[in-house]
């Protein structure tokens, strides 16, 4: 296939981007997204010219490094999929595609595609762990727990922290991924006792890096590349209120 792409360049934070054109050929249908792009990469730098930075590690839909919006979809068009499982045999000969950065003010761009997903383990910092002594994994092991209820723990623990979520809601909002660590630890008796401090330090913690609220628009559970479904983020509000009246005084 030879595919039209338009893709952003930004040389750093300060300095203002645009789409620029490439064409990518040869491409086959079973390369990978990040593949193709690889591809693209070789040939810029055996012209001697600037490659297209984008981020990458797994490529296995494990990290959560992968962060590119396709044609404005965060992740591209396969639903429950990052874009380093997307593959070209879903795009057809001569087909142009848009590819950009997350965007939103707390992931502002590093360079070209990359942005600087901190203001998420500053979230974590904030709240996002389990500080009671628990013991050892067998002592944890040792503490039951029902079979649904760990389930529905290890659904929410499934979030990679990819960012999709924010960059597809008009709001910016990152109430998905923090209801997925919120519920993770808080339907789990290990992380009980912290439930309600940290939910108010995780909200409060996101408010000030610049994320958005929730309007319940429903696009983070579209791109989510695991399926965190949005009830997740009515626990979290109901855990938030719940803190905000038992401490009111
Ligand atoms: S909730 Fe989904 S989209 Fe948001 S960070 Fe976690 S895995 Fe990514
Ligand atoms: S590169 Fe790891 S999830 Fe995509």
């Amino acid at each position: 296939m030879r595919l039209n792409l338009k893709i952003w360049r930004q040389v750093g934070r300060d300095t203002a981007g645009r789409l620029e054109d490439y064409s990518a050929a040869d491409v086959s249908p079973d390369m990978s997204f990040l593949e193709m792009l690889d591809v693209v990469n070789e040939g810029l730098v055996r012209q001697g010219k600037d490659a297209i930075a984008f981020d990458s590690d797994c490529r296995e839909g494990i990290c959560g490094m992968c962060s590119l919006m396709v044609n404005g979809v965060a992740h591209g068009p396969d639903r429950g999929t990052t874009v380093c499982q997307l593959h070209m045999r879903r795009f057809k000969d001569g087909d142009t595609i848009v590819i950009e950065p997350w965007r939103a003010k707390a992931f502002p761009v590093v360079k070209d595609l990359v942005v600087d997903r901190s203001a998420f383990d500053r979230i974590i910092e904030a709240g996002g762990y389990v500080s009671v002594n628990c013991g050892g994994a067998p002592d944890g092991n040792a503490i039951p727990i029902p079979k649904d209820v760990s389930e529905l723990a290890m659904d929410s623990a499934a979030c990679i922290g990819c960012g999709a979520c924010v960059a597809a809601c008009k709001n910016a909002s990152a109430h998905l991924f923090m209801s997925a660590k919120v519920s993770h630890l808080a339907l789990l008796p290990q992380g009980e006792l912290e439930r309600g401090t940290r939910v108010v330090a995780m909200i409060e913690q996101a408010d000030a890096e610049g994320f958005g609220s929730c309007s319940n628009e429903g696009e983070c559970e579209a791109v989510c590349p695991k399926e965190i479904p949005i009830s997740n983020i009515a626990r979290m509000t109901r855990e938030y209120v719940k803190t905000l009246f038992r401490t009111r005084d």
